[in-house]
């Protein structure tokens, strides 16, 4: 019989992917959403790849009730835990409000696992829960501390999720993402951000449509290779597949004894700014419009991780060409233009 998985998916680009890599890998998956940075759309997009619609519950995590009653409909094997407010830059200006989301909508999740008997967990957690005096390549040992709102959120519910694994018998494991990047190559799932993007690629692609005049680069200032910043770009395919791995890390656990692991998911390859758009326009074989700016405020130089722990314990390795991402990403850009 099928094993069913819990995907909380307030944010769908990520889970969008996710949903489908686990029912291809022969799990049964429920989503719950509030849409508040989602749309339905990428159900439509999911279908379209399965030939079937996936069960989905339209609820905030912090209705316990609503939550129990979808725990009631179903026998959990686990939970992916994705759902959460995303960007550090808004969460500056509405901490509470991110609090709130995040913290209250994990702990009405944790309660009710624990009612339920459900304890396995992926966390999907970020490399904003490291301290900036971190010399990169990070590891998972270097310190951990936040500059913004959203990274607290974050580091606050491993901290949770490491309690209740001491005290609670939760088996977990926390993925620290880098930048993840994203598009699938069938051409069916994609959540079009509304708003003008904040991250690096999808405003390129948006400059590159025409419809965004130019991008600003962020300072060419920094001490790196073209005084541009560096960060560690990974694939939504790769990411998705890290989750793969981590839920079946923990399928090998025993049942009933505590588990808490982390693992940085990115690829240890890094890029500049500038690279990033050279590479773009490689591959699009467009010049990118752009214009060199003072440096965005809270960023950091250079980001990028140490793989090694990932690398050997879940036998992961990204797979995705960047090439390869950036055909895929612009395929999206250009298939959604009206
Ligand atoms: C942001 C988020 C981070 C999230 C990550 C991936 C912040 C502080 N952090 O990180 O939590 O995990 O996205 O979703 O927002 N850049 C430009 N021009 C632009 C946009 C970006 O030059 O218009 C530069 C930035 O200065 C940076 C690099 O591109 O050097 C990447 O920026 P971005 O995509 O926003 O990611 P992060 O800042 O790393």
């Amino acid at each position: 019989m099928k094993k069913t998985i819990l995907i909380t998916w307030w944010t769908g680009y990520i889970w969008s992917h996710g949903v489908v890599a686990f029912e291809q890998a022969g799990y049964k998956t429920v989503i719950v959403d509030n849409l508040v940075n989602s749309s339905k759309t990428s159900l439509e997009g999911i279908k379209k790849i399965l030939g079937y619609q996936v069960d989905f519950f339209e609820l905030d995590l912090r209705n316990k009730d609503a939550l129990r009653e979808v725990f009631q409909k179903y026998d959990f094997d686990g939970v992916l835990h994705f759902a959460g407010l995303k960007s550090p830059g808004e969460s500056q200006k509405e901490a509470l409000y991110y609090f709130d989301n995040n913290i209250w909508g994990s702990m009405s999740l944790f309660e009710v696992m624990n009612e339920f008997w459900v304890k396995k967990i992926v966390f999907s957690s970020s490399a904003n829960t490291y301290s900036t005096q971190n010399n990169p390549p990070i590891k998972e040992t270097d310190i951990q501390d936040t500059t913004n709102p959203y990274g607290t959120t974050k580091l606050l519910i491993e901290k949770i999720l490491r309690d209740l694994s001491n005290c609670n018998a939760f088996q977990v494991v926390n993925l620290r993402y880098f930048n993840p990047i994203w598009a699938h190559s069938s051409g069916n799932i994609w959540e079009e951000p509304e708003w003008i993007p904040n991250n690096l690629f999808p405003f390129i692609f948006k400059v590159l449509t025409g419809e965004l005049k130019e991008l600003s680069v962020y300072g060419d200032d920094y001490k790196t290779i073209d005084g541009t910043g560096i960060r560690d770009y990974i694939d939504v395919v790769d990411l998705i597949d890290a989750h793969l791995k981590a839920y079946k890390l923990l399928e090998t656990q025993k049942e009933n004894i505590w588990y808490n692991e982390v693992f940085n998911v990115g690829t240890w390859q890094w890029l500049s700014v500038l690279q990033a758009i050279q590479a773009v326009e490689k591959v699009v074989g467009k010049k990118v419009n752009y214009k060199i700016v003072d440096r965005r405020e809270g960023d950091i130089p250079i980001s990028y991780c140490d793989t090694t722990k990932i690398n050997n314990r879940l036998w992961f390795q990204a797979q995705v060409s960047l090439e390869k991402s950036i055909e895929n990403m612009w395929r999206f850009y250009t298939h959604n233009q009206k």
